[in-house]
């Protein structure tokens, strides 16, 4: 979209936008590139001369403001929203695209399929586990097993949301031999995607499922009991550390514990 400015709407200006300075103007069409970058230009119409009113077919609304003339003209471009959407969309891709050939540890070895993040690249909360089992290494997809299940319902029941309005992914990628606990060799050579999958979807909280993940994400190496039902404050988000649910699913007396760390996570999101 290219929109033409005049000599008389860049100095004195007319009624409709009297309130509004030269100033103004430009910082708002300054937010709307941003917003919709190369899709919108400004010039200068350089054959607007007072004394040869030509009709070009920018200026067709003759008399408007270039207030108006901008307003029309963002009116019929599509919402910023699903423009960074598709934006972050692709980047979490290109992440995908390098994880599923990625060979930075010994661990592509033993896989069928490696495990990118899933899910909302606009989401509010993004939920972190320690790696693939046997599900998610033969579908290429995040928490599809046991306990995914239990983590889907939780979501659904506490939350009251639903799996694709979060992002899950896992601080490891391949699946470990057995799934056994990744190595810190393994989590140092894989974590990178992860700070890059937070970089482009910018959440307000992170949930660290387990041990490892809130280790990892938190750079501590505390104990599960220690961190468990606490909030971290971090620059870029908040930190949530809860029970791997696998780990519930092998011991259903903690459900309601978990239970309860879900409601402090949905307080968080109403406070
Ligand atoms: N456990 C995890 O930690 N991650 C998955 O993706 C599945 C199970
Ligand atoms: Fe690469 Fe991570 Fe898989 Fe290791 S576990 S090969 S670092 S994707």
């Amino acid at each position: 979209m290219i929109i033409t400015m005049g000599e008389e709407e860049k100095t004195s200006g007319d009624k409709a936008k009297s309130q509004l300075s030269f100033d103004d103007v430009l910082s708002f069409i300054e937010f709307i590139e941003e917003c919709y970058g190369e899709q919108f230009i400004i010039t200068e119409d350089k054959n607007n001369d007072k004394n040869e009113k030509k009709e070009s077919s920018s200026t067709k609304n003759k008399g408007a403001g270039i207030f108006e003339k901008i307003m029309e003209e963002v009116s019929k471009l599509p919402d910023p929203y699903h423009i960074i959407r598709e934006e972050k969309q692709r980047m979490l891709k290109d992440i995908a695209e390098r994880i599923k050939v990625c060979k930075k540890c010994e661990l592509w070895k033993g896989r069928t399929n490696a495990v990118p993040g899933d899910g909302n690249p606009s989401a509010q909360i993004v939920f972190v586990g320690e790696a693939p089992g046997y599900e998610e290494d033969k579908r290429g997809k995040p928490f599809v097993g046991k306990s995914g299940k239990l983590l889907i319902k939780m979501i659904q029941d506490v939350l009251g949301m639903r799996r694709e309005d979060v992002f899950i992914t896992n601080i490891v990628r391949c699946r470990p031999p057995e799934n056994r606990t990744p190595e810190k060799e393994e989590i140092s050579a894989c974590l990178n995607y992860l700070f890059e999958e937070l970089s482009v979807i910018r959440p307000r909280i992170v949930v660290a499922l387990g041990a490892p993940a809130a280790k990892a994400i938190l750079g501590k190496d505390e104990k599960i009991s220690e961190m468990r039902g606490k909030f971290y404050t971090r620059p870029e988000f908040t930190v949530f550390v809860t029970f791997h649910p696998a780990f519930v699913v092998r011991n259903p007396s903690y459900t309601e514990t978990l239970e309860n760390d879900f409601k402090k996570i949905k307080e968080f999101f109403e406070s």
